[in-house]
């Protein structure tokens, strides 16, 4: 027998022996509870699943290998050559050229909505052919935010899916499957794990479809999860709510003083009052507003980079929603693949730089911040 253990144990194994050659028929028939192969199932990673659908309030889930194999496979479930889905187009850069460039050569469109805030534009882009609507919200790295009721009632209306990416403020502070999204899909390499460790995704939805996929595209084109990252991303979530609480606290000081700050132009943190998308806040029964951050500085791209170069307790990275801050420049890094022109579109400037607010000390974190901005003119 087994011993009990507190930590779910990693079960570092691509198979399972059966007791019998019968067993192993009905266990894969279906017929028979049990596992049968790591690429579509796996002990640790059924654990990560199951809390993470408690978590999303959701049937099922499915765990992936990253966040974009998570939106790649709930895409090429929904999708045939010929058909269109509708999208915000203020999205994480790989997931815009996933979506302009991958799902293309597969043969499906994107009708972009490039003023997400005009309600309008969403009913606009849908057509007979639409799939599915996806959003990010809050998004990556201008932190539109999404009024998801009401994207979720013309989803509902038009008989659509609704798609919502929450990565940015995960089950801890938003749970957009109980505003009406159908699927919740996140990028758990980020503040889930935590700690910057670990690549992985989720799907979360209706246990149908999350099985559908499992059986189809997950089994047949093998993005899974790994046992060890299961085991890091569910240690993350034993801390995950206070963990968010504190990015909350030091992002909402960070943006009051950049707001505040004479060398700073505009900032974009929706915990601000002073942001358009505050009052969304009780629509979405946000619970905080995460520690995604963007500001653009006064002077020129030069400034910019001499700025994020002076900052000494911030990392400088392509990652967000980790312990430690972080600072990003996304033009030139993380949204580089949109292109200028759609960069232009999304507001994804030279001069934008993005915050990823850890859980340091939030005077550490002030300070580093007000340094690197007195090394500049
Ligand atoms: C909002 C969002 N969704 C999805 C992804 C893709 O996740 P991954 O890097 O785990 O593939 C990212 C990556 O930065 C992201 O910011």
């Amino acid at each position: 027998m087994q011993p009990a253990a507190m930590s779910v144990p990693i079960y570092q194994s691509v198979a399972y022996p059966y007791f019998d050659a019968k067993e192993a028929a009905e266990i894969f028939r279906g017929e028979k509870p049990g596992f049968t192969y790591g690429r579509w199932d796996n002990p640790t990673v059924q654990v990560f699943e199951k809390r993470m659908a408690a978590l999303e309030n959701t049937s099922s889930a499915l765990a992936t290998s990253s966040g974009m194999s998570a939106i790649f496979l709930l895409s090429h479930h929904l999708c045939r050559a010929g058909d269109e889905i509708v999208s915000s187009n203020r999205i994480y850069g790989g997931t815009f050229v996933l979506f302009e460039t991958g799902l293309k050569k597969m043969g499906v469109n994107t009708n972009w909505v490039r003023n997400p805030e005009l309600f309008d534009e969403w009913e606009k882009a849908i057509t007979s052919k639409t799939k599915f609507i996806f959003v990010e919200t809050p998004s990556n790295p201008s932190l539109f935010i999404a009024d998801i009721p009401a994207l979720a009632a013309l989803a509902k209306a038009k008989g659509l899916p609704l798609i919502v990416d929450n990565t940015i403020s995960t089950p801890a502070l938003q749970n957009p499957v109980d505003l009406g999204a159908t699927f919740v899909v996140h990028s758990t390499t980020k503040y889930i794990c935590g700690n910057a460790s670990s690549l992985g995704g989720i799907i979360c939805g209706p246990a149908e479809i999350i099985e559908g996929i499992r059986h189809c595209g997950l089994r047949y084109l093998g993005p899974s999860m790994s046992p060890f990252n299961a085991w890091i991303n569910l240690c993350g979530l034993e801390s995950l709510s206070l963990r968010m609480a504190k990015h909350c606290s030091n992002a909402m000081a960070v943006a009051s003083f950049l707001e505040s700050h004479p060398k700073v132009e505009s900032v974009n943190y929706p915990g601000l009052s002073s942001n358009p998308y505050h009052l969304l806040q009780e629509v979405n029964r946000l619970k905080g507003f995460s520690s995604l951050m963007s500001f653009i500085i006064k002077g020129t791209y030069d400034d910019a980079v001499k700025f994020i170069d002076s900052l000494e307790l911030l990392t400088h990275a392509t990652h967000m929603g980790a312990s430690k801050s972080i600072v990003t420049h996304p033009a030139s890094t993380t949204h580089s693949g949109m292109g200028e022109e759609e960069m232009c579109k999304a507001g994804i400037s030279p001069s934008l730089i993005r915050f990823s607010i850890g859980i340091e000390d939030t005077e550490d974190i002030i300070a580093d911040i007000g340094q690197a901005f007195d090394k500049i003119k």
